[in-house]
């Protein structure tokens, strides 16, 4: 196939990507390695749960929803979005709403105004560092938050979740994420089966009592540690061939060859893929995920040929799952939500979490917002020669990076510069260009957070032009708007930042 010059620039490098990301072989944990124990007295929903094999809220398994978890990882593309869509975008779930999933977005190669789409469409974005790093330094992780917040509109308090690229992640890196403010990591394998005694396929748990999972892989994990009060583990639930726990198959289980053989067998994945959803179905009914690298199932992407077979079994599976009474397709937080106030699947219509999210936007509005068929013509592109991306809030000068991950924005001349979305509106309502909030009543009402994600901790919130200090930069240097570094001395800095910041907000905002 042809390919014009600066495509080919575009593609090549996530060709380099595409190597198995997040495989096991075994067993993750034990009982003997976790050495976990919990006062379940002293640890009470919503805001600590013990890790348990049995349901939260003490809820009979028969009347607990079995939750398919669907995660994709990686850049968002518009191959990866075609992707995903191909397996979730004609279902429904039990109340008759679309299905709804998490994207953990690394930002090489996205192209951030479909990362606003998706988030407006309903879906949850979560965080895969900048660069797709193991162990991941915390400029990965917070400059990823950071850029999104800037150049793809997603609040600062949307962003909960957290993927290790390669499940690669270490104690130091679940510290991070509770200092950035996260609400869960979901990097660690569950990978004995439900139905051995020594299983680790709890229910999300927080950290209260440390980590009960991966604890054969991490260094100091496990037998109580870390303790991260509030913070949640969600395990990445493992599928398992006919050689039971030996087998274990966790992301992208149909690229794997089951039962020991040399190739794929599509029957024989969908085989194993039912009964282990049977084994959690039938009994504690821990949730089942679809850990996905939309990538690799691509009909849109030059280079990569799913096949069909392949494609045609990760739906029947589907198909056959949602023919199962009461088997909901989720994002993790929408799992999260329904684990920290659980209730019996009779009441489920009550769950906010699991309502249809569609934001009423006067349709003649045309704003660029994440609603793809308002943003004819409001799109800037932003032509990076590695890779070129389109969003609605102002191109950076340059792409963003760890050190910078919020460039000043560059204003075409005579042109006026896009207003990123303030922490009083919310996404969908936010018209980038006339710098206005459409919502003007109490139930699109919104207020973002502020995250203590700038350098030294800084908190920092939305809104502004682009710009602000990079999440990185050397710990005493504070850089001002005017691009002009002035040193502090340490302890100083982040008063005086913090300073600084309250007599900008309204000005020129920050971030
Ligand atoms: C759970 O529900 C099942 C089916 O209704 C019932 O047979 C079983 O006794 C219940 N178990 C408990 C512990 O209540
Ligand atoms: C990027 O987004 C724009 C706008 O939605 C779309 O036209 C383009 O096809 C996308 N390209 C890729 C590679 O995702
Ligand atoms: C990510 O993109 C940056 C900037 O183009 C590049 O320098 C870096 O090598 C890329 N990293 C990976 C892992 O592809
Ligand atoms: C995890 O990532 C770190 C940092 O990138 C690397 O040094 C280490 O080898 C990785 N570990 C594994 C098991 O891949
Ligand atoms: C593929 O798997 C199915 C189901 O396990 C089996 O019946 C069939 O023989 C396998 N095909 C090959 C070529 O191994
Ligand atoms: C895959 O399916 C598509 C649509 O059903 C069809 O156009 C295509 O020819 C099929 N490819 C193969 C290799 O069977
Ligand atoms: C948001 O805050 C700005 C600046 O404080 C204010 O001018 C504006 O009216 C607020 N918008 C809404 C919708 O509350
Ligand atoms: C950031 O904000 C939080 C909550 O608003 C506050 O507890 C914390 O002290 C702030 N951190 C800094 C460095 O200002
Ligand atoms: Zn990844």
């Amino acid at each position: 196939m042809w390919l014009p010059l600066s495509l080919v620039f575009f593609l090549l490098p996530i060709l380099q990507a595409l190597a198995q990301d997040g495989s096991i072989s075994g067993a993750t944990s034990s009982s003997a390695a976790a050495g976990y124990s919990c006062d379940a007295s002293k640890c009470k929903l919503p805001n600590c749960n013990c890790a348990s094999t049995s349901p939260p809220g003490g809820l009979n398994a028969s009347e607990v929803p079995m939750f398919v978890v669907f995660t994709a990882d990686d850049a968002v593309q518009s191959y990866t979005i075609d992707a995903v869509n191909q397996f979730l975008g004609h279902r429904q779930n039990p109340n008759g709403c679309a299905p709804k999933m998490t994207y953990f977005t690394s930002l090489n190669f996205t192209n951030y105004t479909l990362v606003t789409d998706w988030f407006v469409a309903g879906n949850e974005i979560a965080d895969h560092t900048m660069t797709h790093v193991g162990t991941p330094p915390k400029g990965e992780i917070d400059g990823n938050i950071i850029a999104l917040n800037a150049l793809a509109g997603i609040p600062l308090k949307s962003i909960i979740g957290f993927r290790a690229p390669f499940l690669n992640f270490s104690v130091d890196t679940l510290k991070l994420l509770v200092a950035a403010g996260f609400t869960y990591d979901s990097s660690a394998p569950a990978a004995t089966p439900v139905t051995d005694p020594d299983t680790d396929a709890f229910w999300p748990y927080t950290l209260d009592f440390g980590l009960a999972n991966d604890c054969l892989a991490l260094d100091n994990a496990c037998k109580g540690q870390p303790v991260l009060p509030g913070f949640w583990e969600i395990p990445m639930y493992a599928f398992f061939d006919e050689r039971g726990a030996v087998g274990p198959h966790l992301m992208d289980p149909w690229l794997d060859a089951a039962n020991g053989a040399t190739t794929v067998n599509d029957s024989a994945t969908l085989e194993y893929m039912k009964a282990t959803f049977m084994a959690h179905y039938n009994g504690n009914r821990q949730p089942i995920g679809l850990y996905t690298h939309p990538i690799h199932l691509s009909t849109t992407y030059p280079g990569v040929n799913p096949s069909n077979s392949t494609i045609n079994m990760i739906n029947q599976f589907l198909d056959w799952a949602q023919v199962q009474p009461n088997v909901w397709i989720v994002s993790n937080e929408q799992l999260l939500a329904w684990v920290q106030n659980p209730v019996p699947v009779s009441q489920l219509d009550s769950v906010a979490a699991l309502k249809c999210s569609t934001p009423q936007i006067d349709a003649s509005m045309k704003i660029c917002n994440g609603i793809p068929q308002n943003e004819n013509g409001l799109l800037n592109l932003c032509s990076f020669s590695d890779f070129p991306f389109y969003t609605c809030y102002g191109c950076p000068e340059s792409e963003p990076t760890v050190d910078n991950p919020n460039p000043a924005q560059q204003v075409p001349d005579g042109g006026q510069a896009r207003s990123r979305v303030p922490t009083n509106c919310s996404t969908a309502f936010w018209d980038p260009i006339a710098a206005k909030c459409l919502c003007t009543s109490n139930d699109c009402a919104f207020t973002d957070n502020s995250r203590a994600i700038g350098p030294n901790g800084a908190n920092l919130t939305g809104g502004g032009t682009g710009g602000a200090p990079g999440a990185s930069a050397s710990p005493t240097t504070y850089v001002p708007f005017n691009g002009k570094a002035v040193a502090l001395p340490t302890g100083v800095w982040a008063a005086t930042f913090v300073g600084v910041l309250g007599a900008l907000v309204g000005l020129v905002g920050l971030l």
